[in-house]
């Protein structure tokens, strides 16, 4: 749950930059790449990864959006509205 919000957060924040994000577990897959390119030592355990930059909106990819779950769906309101 912490990381989720700690995710989240650094999502959000960048967003407010401009930038994008991607939440991956391939830096957990492939973390040889990262540590090289980040200097993380073998005694850090790589948890998550978030991929951040400036969107190319005339990439393909960036054009998709995708459908969301219906807040009904996935909440259950308790207490007095
Ligand atoms: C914990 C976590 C790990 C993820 N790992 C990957 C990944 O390894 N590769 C990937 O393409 N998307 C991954 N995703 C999905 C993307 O971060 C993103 O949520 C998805 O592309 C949906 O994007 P959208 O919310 O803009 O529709 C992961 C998401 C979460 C929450």
């Amino acid at each position: 749950m912490d990381i989720g919000a700690i995710l989240q957060t650094i999502c959000l924040t960048a967003l407010n930059y401009g930038l994008s994000t991607c939440i991956e577990d391939q830096g957990v897959m492939f973390p040889r790449v990262v540590r090289e390119h980040t200097g993380i030592p073998e005694s850090s355990r790589i948890l998550i990864s978030i991929a951040i930059g400036y969107p190319d909106w005339d990439f393909p990819a960036n054009k998709l959006e995708s459908a969301r779950e219906s807040l009904d769906n996935v909440v259950t309101w308790y207490g007095d509205a």
